[in-house]
């Protein structure tokens, strides 16, 4: 844990044992350069707390080239709460109080919204000890709701202006899009797919989810044993992180990965094997700003969903745009692309 720690580029982690219910809380600030570190509260099991920290450690350093990319005024931070697997229901909620009540002795150094694990109605809940640093609410409880609308707004735009790059044709009707994932963020995603006239092939590991999908909407599954193999244009990959690594992309039979997943490449050097394919990158933080974007900006600059939804679309396509002819320009990966520019915007404000 100390090596973990030690090897990190970060300012703090906050480290909280909740005794009543066995769970880990670590809230890690990566930087706070470009405004107070935020970022969502991830909730779930691990196989062992270094996982857990090491996770925070590496989704909060995503937050913070997600918000310089577009140069927004915050830092990047996460919350990973390792709780044990058979937590119930009133457990988690007690749970969620005390880690509010965490959030509010930090003073503003840590602002918080939903992530893998945890939902609008819970930073209802997180709030009630936490506010005025937790994002995402409920709209009955004066919040902005759940960010995973904006997340794939962003993400369909994504896949636009890469198949546009790619493809010379930024139109999506009849390609083949591959969604690993249909939560949040990937099931709103599917929507846009199709409206824009995609085939759909989809993945997930949640049974009820797999039947709508499968049996309701009459969307192809594709088994976890051959997702990655799947002939396609684009592979979104929407749910957990790591998805892109050396066992992996060996396998791959697409031309596009644009996905809302954070983190997705399992070590760094996977992203140039991932070119070395040919394979095209929307990197993933400039990719699922959408929510990180929005909500902060509805509930605290006061746009209108309208507002955030431009807002959104806008500034993905222009880093996009940007990211993929520099990377062409300069012959470096598009993930190297993306961190000079977050890397050049968190200088020049520092
Ligand atoms: N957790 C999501 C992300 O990684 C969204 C989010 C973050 C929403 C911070 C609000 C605030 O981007």
């Amino acid at each position: 844990m100390y090596d973990l720690i030690q090897n990190w580029d970060g300012e703090n982690v906050i480290v909280r044992y909740d005794r009543l219910t066995g769970a880990w809380i670590f809230i890690a600030v990566h930087s706070t350069i470009l405004g107070p570190a935020t970022g969502g509260t991830r909730m779930k099991p691990y196989p062992n707390q270094d996982e857990a920290l090491l996770d925070a450690l590496r989704l909060s350093r995503g937050m913070t080239y997600k918000f310089a990319v577009p140069g927004i005024s915050r830092g990047g931070g996460k919350a990973v709460v390792s709780i044990p697997e058979d937590m119930k229901a009133v457990a988690r909620a007690a749970l969620l109080k005390r880690f509010g009540g965490l959030v509010q002795q930090l003073g503003g150094l840590f602002y918080t919204g939903p992530d893998v694990g945890t939902s609008a109605e819970d930073m209802d809940i997180i709030s009630e000890s936490g506010a005025p640093y937790v994002f995402c609410r409920t709209k009955e409880a004066g919040g902005g709701g759940s960010p995973g609308p904006y997340t794939a707004l962003g993400v369909f735009t994504a896949i636009q202006v890469a198949c546009e790059h790619y493809f010379g044709d930024a139109s999506l009707n009849n390609r083949r899009i591959l969604v690993q994932g249909v939560g949040s963020v990937g099931g709103n995603l599917i929507k846009h797919l199709l409206s824009a006239g995609a085939e759909i092939y989809f993945n997930d590991v949640d049974e009820e989810r797999i039947h709508y999908y499968r049996e309701d909407l009459g969307l192809k599954y594709v088994p976890g044993d051959m997702l990655y193999s799947t002939d396609c244009d684009v592979y979104a990959p929407c749910a957990l992180g790591g998805v892109l690594s050396e066992q992996t992309i060996p396998q791959l039979n697409c031309s596009i990965v644009a996905g809302g997943a954070n983190n997705q490449f399992a070590l760094p050097e996977d992203a140039e094997s991932l070119s070395e394919r040919g394979i095209l990158y929307a990197p993933d933080y400039v990719v699922n700003v959408g929510g990180a974007m929005a909500l902060p900006g509805i509930e605290a600059e006061g746009w209108t969903p309208q507002q955030a939804q431009e807002n959104v679309i806008k500034s993905v396509r222009y880093a996009l745009g940007r990211i993929f002819t520099m990377a062409r320009e300069i012959g470096i990966t598009t993930d190297e692309a993306a961190l000079r520019i977050a890397k050049e915007h968190l200088r020049r404000d520092s």
